[in-house]
Parts: structure tokens; C-alpha cells; sequence
């Protein structure tokens, strides 16, 4: 097969990675990919936001099969786009992308399809919504209905901040058109998992779960980041738990889309908060987790690659995946700074003499002169190990971060210590 990988980050290296060691691959992209993405596939110099360039590269070069790493080309019809050309593509159309483009809608459809959720209202008037603040207090939870690039929640703990973030939102628009509508959501309370299933339109394939901890600063202090580490399995999740997740949040979501004349390809990301055993969803993603991911790639045993084909072409019925028992740990190293201000392009040695059993998935890295890896990104290496019990993988992953030398560089020293 002639597959492309769209997407440059971490979770597209370690896509990459594992699907460049399926027996079925004849050759691999990844657009645009990173240094090193470069080691498993060939980069093409394509942006993931550009529907044209990556239709022109995937017809081009008679792709059998697209996967698509990010949301925003997925939000952007990319897949829409692919399936005209009679391409294959692993990524829900347009429209299923919505369950990810706009809080509202993923909202309406939790309600619609029964799927336990915190209670919220929509608002797209800044005087209502600061009404309905003023009305119903805090703690509070208020989401810009868009795409945000990940900053536009605020859990806010009194009046006065929720306010302030629906200001920011709907009449400064720190967000663009995507505050112009606002989710305000009751604060649920509880530990929160990431769960993932592959949906081929009717079915669905759960995945392994994961946790990822999302704060910049240890003992989860500091600034939201994209995310500074992950593990796998996530503890709280028991197999009598995965199955209410597959069953309460998974399915009715995938046949309430295909109800409604939009049915979701791809892989479903649900963010949960488990609280007493019981799970709620808090969002979904259209894609996989970055840095979840890394984590779970670690621990598939099985060919990914029939799996994502099967679920591109609506035929997950008799797929099954082998994940190892083994726990997983990905350390983010970062340029010191993300994510406020950093110096790009410091460089990092030692990516050659890692302990055995280290894997380091690449996120902003740079290719310099002779060979040098540079870190030119805000979240530059997932530095990921298994190992029998999660104290052990945790104390591998830390001795190939020990093993890196790049001075400009932070990262957690408490990922994988605590529950998440
Ligand atoms: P989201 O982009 O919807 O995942 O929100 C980002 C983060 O905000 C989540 O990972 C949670 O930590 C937090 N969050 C979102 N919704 C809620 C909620 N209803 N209650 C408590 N925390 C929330
Ligand atoms: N790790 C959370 C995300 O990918 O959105």
C-alpha cells in the first residue's frame, strides 16, 4: 500500500512509525512531517492545512490511503475532499468533524443521543450570556464553540472569571469567529481519561485508554500546554468501566451521527471525567490524542494499518487489535519558556546513544547542518518507554531524557507518578 500520514507533530511521528512497520506498506509520506518523521517515511514539503496541495500529492501519487493527524484539515473537508477523488481516507468528513469544530453541536448531540455530559446552555448574545453567568454562579465552565487551538476553555471558580472569559470570547474575540458562540457548562469534578475507538460509520473499535497531564508545571501547576506527558493504560479505567464507555459514549454517539445523515469515520477521542465509577464526557476529538498516542503506539501489537484501511472503508466488523500488557510512559521534553516565550533552534545531541528500550517520537524539531537535530518548536521530543508496571517504564523514559543533551530544555519530572 501507498499511504500518506498528514501531520508533522509528535502523534504523526509516532502514527508513522507504527505504520511503517506494517508488512502491507510499499512506501510511506508524511506531509509535511519533521526530521524525525524523515527516519520512516518520505516528508513532503506540504502544509496539513492545505486540502489543495495534499489532494494534488494523494492523487498524484495514487495514495491507497490517507491518515489525517489533525483537526483542522478535517474541519477544512480534506476528507470530504479525498473521498470525491475516490481516495481512502482515515478522518470523519466535514460535517462529522463538527462533533470537534463546534462544542454546541458535540453538546446537542450528547443530549440527542443520550450520552451523560455536564448540563450546559448555548449563547451566541454576550448579554445573555452574562446574564445566565450572573444567574446560575460559579465554579463555571465556559468553552469558545470553535476551534481554539486548544485555549479557548476557562474552568472558572467565580463569577467574575467566568464573565471575563465570555468577554474575551464573544466581544474582544480573542478567538476569532470561534468565540462568537459560547458553551456554559456545569464544572464536573472526578479524574479525567482519554478513551479512543476507531468508528467505520456504524461500528466501533475501542483502543487502549490513556492519560495525559496537561499543565506546564509539576504537581499540575502553571499554564495549559498541549499536553507535557501520557500513560497506558489510564488506571481508573477497569474493563467493566471500558465496556460502559464503548457502550454509553461510543456507540450511541456513532449511531446517532449515522442517524443523522453524517456518519463518522476515523478515530473518536473522548475526553472523560470518571467520577465514582461513572463517566461523562467532557469533548470530543476527531482525532487521536497528541501526546496519548505515543503512549498507546507503544503498547499495539497488531497491524494498525488494516484496522485504519478497515475503518476508511466501513468494514471494522471483524478487526480486532492485540495491545501488550505491558505500561507505557511519554515524557515531553519542551524548549524552556513554552508555553509564554522561547528561544527556537537550540540543539540536541544524544539522540543516538539512548538506552535500549527508549523510543523518541519527534514534535518541533529542525533539521541544521550535518546531520544536527534543532528544537525549534514549543513541544519539541516525546521520550516514551514500556515496561512492566508503570514505576518502570516511568524510571526508562527518564533515563533517555537524562540521556539527551539540550540545554535549553524543561520538562515534568512527575509524569506517570501520580494517578494523572
Ligand atoms: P476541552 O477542550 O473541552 O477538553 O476542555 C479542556 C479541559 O478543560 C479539559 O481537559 C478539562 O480539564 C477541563 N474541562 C472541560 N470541561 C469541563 C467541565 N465541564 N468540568 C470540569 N472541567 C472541564
Ligand atoms: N492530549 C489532548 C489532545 O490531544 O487534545
Amino acid at each position: 500500500m501507498r499511504v500518506l500520514v498528514v501531520g508533522g507533530g509528535g502523534r504523526e511521528h509516532a502514527l508513522a512509525w507504527t505504520i511503517a512497520a506494517s508488512p502491507l506498506v510499499e512506501r510511506l509520506w508524511c506531509a509535511p512531517g519533521n526530521p524525525g518523521i524523515a527516519a520512516e517515511a518520505e516528508c513532503a514539503p506540504v502544509a496539513a492545512e492545505d486540502v489543495d496541495g495534499l489532494a494534488g500529492l494523494a492523487g498524484r501519487e495514487r495514495m491507497d490511503l490517507v491518515v489525517v493527524g489533525p483537526e483542522a484539515p478535517l474541519a477544512a473537508g480534506l476528507a470530504d475532499r479525498l473521498r470525491q477523488d475516490g481516495i481512502p481516507v482515515f478522518g470523519p468528513d466535514r460535517a462529522a468533524a463538527r462533533l470537534e469544530s463546534s462544542k454546541a453541536f458535540m453538546k446537542d448531540l450528547a443530549r440527542r443521543a443520550g450520552i451523560p455530559t455536564a448540563g450546559f446552555a448555548v449563547f451566541d448574545d454576550a448579554d445573555a450570556a452574562l446574564a445566565h453567568i450572573r444567574g446560575r454562579g460559579a465554579p463555571a465552565v465556559v468553552k469558545a464553540d470553535g476551534l481554539a487551538a486548544g485555549k479557548g476553555v476557562t474552568v472558572a471558580a467565580t463569577v467574575e472569571e467566568a464573565e471575563a472569559a465570555v468577554r474575551a470570547a464573544m466581544i474582544e474575540r480573542a478567538f476569532g469567529e470561534a468565540g462568537a458562540k459560547v458553551v456554559i457548562e456545569d464544572c464536573l469534578a472526578g479524574e479525567e481519561v482519554s478513551a479512543f475507538a476507531l468508528a467505520d460509520g456504524e461500528r466501533v473499535l475501542m483502543l487502549e485508554t490513556a492519560q495525559d497531564y496537561k499543565r506546564a508545571g509539576e504537581g499540575d501547576t502553571g499554564p495549559n500546554t498541549g499536553g507535557m506527558g501520557s500513560h497506558s493504560p489510564a488506571p481508573p479505567v477497569t474493563p467493566e468501566l471500558a465496556a460502559r464507555i464503548e457502550n454509553e459514549i461510543f456507540l450511541p454517539a456513532v449511531r446517532q451521527m449515522a442517524a443523522d445523515g453524517t456518519p463518522y469515520r476515523g478515530v473518536l477521542f473522548a475526553g472523560l471525567m470518571i467520577e465514582d465509577g461513572e463517566p461523562k464526557l467532557l469533548e470530543f476529538n476527531v482525532r487521536f490524542g497528541d501526546p496519548e498516542t505515543q503512549a498507546l503506539m507503544l503498547r499495539l501489537r497488531s497491524d494498525l494499518l488494516p484496522a485504519l484501511m478497515a475503518a476508511a472503508e466501513g468494514n471494522l466488523a471483524h478487526v480486532d487489535l492485540r495491545w501488550s500488557e505491558e505500561s507505557s510512559v511519554c515524557v515531553v521534553m519542551a524548549n524552556r519558556g513554552y508555553p509564554g516565550q522561547y528561544e527556537r533552534g537550540g540543539e540536541i545531541a544524544g539522540l543516538n546513544r539512548l538506552p535500549d528500550g527508549v523510543t523518541v517520537f519527534h514534535a518541533g524539531t529542525a533539521a541544521g547542518e550535518s546531520g544536527r537535530v534543532l528544537a525549534a518548536g514549543g513541544r519539541v521530543l516525546g521520550v516514551c518507554a514500556a515496561g512492566a508496571t508503570r514505576g518502570e517504564a516511568r524510571a526508562l523514559a527518564y533515563r533517555g531524557v537524562d540521556a539527551i543533551d539540550w540545554p535549553g530544555a524543561f520538562c515534568r519530572r512527575d509524569i506517570a507518578q501520580t494517578g494523572a
